[in-house]
């Protein structure tokens, strides 16, 4: 088995785009995940110009992250991107909400993101990048999206912490930083218009430039890409300025 990378939540948004980026570059092999089977096996006839191997699962469930660690033992990939894309969040206040669904997206997007890393590490070489898909809502704890942008900010910890562990393998960790994107999360997080006056009012940014810009950036060896001057600033705002004084303005 030869150069793949490996992406989950491909079954849609941001994780498509991200899946028709990396057919610009020199792989053997794709291996997308999601719960949609037909879903994947759809993008990758569409989309697929590299052999592309749909790997249907739900990665929260522990005996699918041992199913995904037997794969890699018996194929030995040179794993070239690791793509940690799946998530949801959930909007509302969290004296209201439901504790399972809470616990679930703790799972997916702090669980099984960081297993599913552990398993691959053994398969990264030198050049290899590890992409954690992260969130504007690292930046500030955003009041009404408090456990999602709590999960979001483990992310970007994980994410600087790991990278200084493999600089000296020569791997780069990379977190991608989207503001709002029109994808199916909006749903899925309970977010339709009059629901939420940030995501009603700030600027989306574009899953297919998000997708591009975080590749070039996690190729370029950068820790943290956002997309848009808005989100840019945004982001230097946070470093200056006591998160007390910003969550006001970043309640969703
Ligand atoms: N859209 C936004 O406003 C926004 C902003 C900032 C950051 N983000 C982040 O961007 C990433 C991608 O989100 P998106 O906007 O593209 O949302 P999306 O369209 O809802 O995509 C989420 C993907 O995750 C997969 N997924 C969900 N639960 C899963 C599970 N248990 N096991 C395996 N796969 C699972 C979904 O596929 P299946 O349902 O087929 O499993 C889907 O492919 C997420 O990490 C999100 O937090 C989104």
């Amino acid at each position: 088995m030869g150069k793949i990378a490996v992406i989950t939540g491909a079954s849609s948004g941001l994780g498509v785009e991200l899946y028709k980026e990396m057919q610009k570059e020199e792989l053997d092999e794709i291996w997308i995940i999601a719960r949609r089977e037909e879903r994947l096996k759809e993008i990758a006839n569409t989309f697929g110009k590299i052999k592309t191997r749909v790997v249907p699962m739900d990665i929260t469930l522990p005996e699918n992250t041992e199913r995904l660690k037997s794969l890699f033992e018996t194929e030995t990939p040179d794993i070239r991107f690791f793509i940690n894309n799946a998530g949801f969040g959930i909007i509302g206040n969290l004296d209201e909400a439901d504790y399972k669904k809470q616990g679930q997206m703790v799972d997916l997007n702090v669980r099984a993101l960081t297993e599913l890393t552990v398993i691959a590490l053994p398969y990264m070489n030198k050049g290899g990048c590890v992409i954690n898909i992260c969130s504007i809502a690292s930046f500030v704890p955003n009041a009404r999206m408090t456990v999602y942008s709590s999960t979001k900010a483990y992310v970007m910890s994980f994410t600087k912490a790991l990278r200084y562990e493999l600089k000296k393998k020569k791997i780069n960790v990379t977190a991608i930083c989207p503001g709002p994107m029109s994808t199916e999360f909006l749903g899925v997080a309970g977010i339709e218009k009059g629901v939420s006056g940030a995501f009603d009012s700030l600027p989306y940014c574009d899953p297919v430039k998000t997708a591009r810009g975080g590749i070039k950036a996690a190729k370029r060896g950068k820790c943290v890409y956002t997309p848009r001057a808005f989100y840019k600033f945004y982001r230097l705002l946070a470093k200056l300025v006591p998160s007390s004084l910003l969550m006001p303005f970043a309640k969703t």
